[in-house]
């Protein structure tokens, strides 16, 4: 099978198993794993922060940086589509009691005009309170898209200027990063919180990061042990950040050149795939046109070989590029893909 369902699919390598197998441990929770420690100081300087926080889940950064910025009541901004609003189980109603506004948005991006407008007028006996503006980069409903910093700037000015709180789920701003050639820092700074995923494209089995300041982190770290993602010997874990950090980041370059390239070949042979819309490591593929539903789709592809997934759009599928996806691969995937979908290929 060629695996294209998700970069989270992509497995830890011999030289991350390597790093883990032998890495220093201790009591994470009290402060005392040095591999713990260092992938935190390392990730907070990555992502222009303060601090770090290592957790087991994306989600669960998302959820706690979310809670520690915000009370019961208050309301949340954000483009409709981001993982937030849609694939977390509705947490930040149950985790922080927020009332979550989706914005629409063009490429998963909204701009300064639309939060401007989006706040409510100051009626504090009727009105929710908006507190936060999520962000999301790349966004995975929008098929990797990537905020460019010039986009990024007047949002983030507006909310500081209307006094609201920001978070980026940054889960895949390492993609964004290398694909704008520019530092993380320069993409996370900004943010109050910024989640970063270890377990996508950087191949790691687990974990991500949440960083801020020392005293959001502070707070943090008090709801980590709450919501029960307080670990112990997790420098088991940590180890593979670190090696990631280390070996994986600059490489996600080749994973970008790779879904461009499928892409090209699949708009080539016929399929309806935007190839300037591959900014990072996604395609993604409209089966509409082929009077073909998602799922059936998705069968016919995965009976040929290659393994895609649908998105929130019915008839778009989406395959991801990943360290485990080989130019071979790719090469192989833009014969199957058309041939198993019933164009020329
Ligand atoms: C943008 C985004 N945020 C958050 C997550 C959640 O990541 P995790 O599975 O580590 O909880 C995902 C997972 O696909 C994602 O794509």
């Amino acid at each position: 099978m060629i695996e294209l369902r998700s970069d989270v699919k992509s497995r830890p390598s011999a030289g991350m198993r390597a790093a883990m197998a032998s890495a220093e441990v201790g009591d994470s929770h009290m402060g005392e794993d040095p591999t713990v420690v260092e992938l935190e100081r390392r990730g907070a300087v990555l992502l222009g922060q303060d601090e770090a926080l290592f957790l087991p889940s994306a989600t669960l950064a998302n959820q706690i940086a979310l809670r520690i910025l915000s009370r019961p009541g208050d309301e949340v901004l954000g483009e409709e589509s981001q993982h937030i609003f849609i694939s977390e189980q509705g947490g930040p109603a149950v985790h922080s009691g927020l009332v979550c506004r989706g914005l629409p948005g063009q490429h998963g991006k909204i701009s300064a005009a639309q939060v401007r407008a989006a706040v409510r007028p100051d009626r504090p006996h009727y009105y929710p309170r908006t507190r936060i503006v999520a962000l999301e980069t790349t966004h995975n409903s929008a098929g990797g898209a990537v905020w460019q910093l010039h986009e990024l700037a007047p949002v983030v000015e507006a909310a500081r200027e209307l006094g609201l709180a920001l978070h980026l789920d940054g889960s895949r701003m390492l993609n964004a990063a290398v694909a704008l050639g520019v530092p993380a820092a320069d993409l996370g700074g900004p943010f109050d919180t910024v989640t970063l995923c270890l377990s996508k494209g950087l191949g790691c089995p687990l974990g991500a990061l949440l960083a801020g300041s020392a005293e959001l982190m502070a707070e943090a770290r008090r709801l980590m042990h709450l919501f029960g993602g307080a670990l112990r010997q997790a420098g088991i874990v940590a180890a593979a950040g670190l090696y990631a950090l280390d070996h994986n980041v600059t490489r996600l370059a080749d994973d970008h050149v790779r879904a461009r390239r499928l892409a090209e070949a699949l708009a080539a042979a016929g399929l309806a795939v935007d190839p300037a819309r591959s900014e990072t490591n996604f395609v993604q593929v409209d089966v509409g046109p082929l009077g073909l539903t998602g799922a059936e789709a998705i069968r016919r592809l995965a009976a040929a070989g290659v393994g895609l997934t649908g998105t929130i759009r019915p008839t778009v599928l989406r395959a991801v590029t990943h360290l485990d996806v080989s130019d071979d691969d790719i090469d192989r995937a833009a014969v199957l893909m058309p041939q198993a979908l019933g164009v020329r290929g």
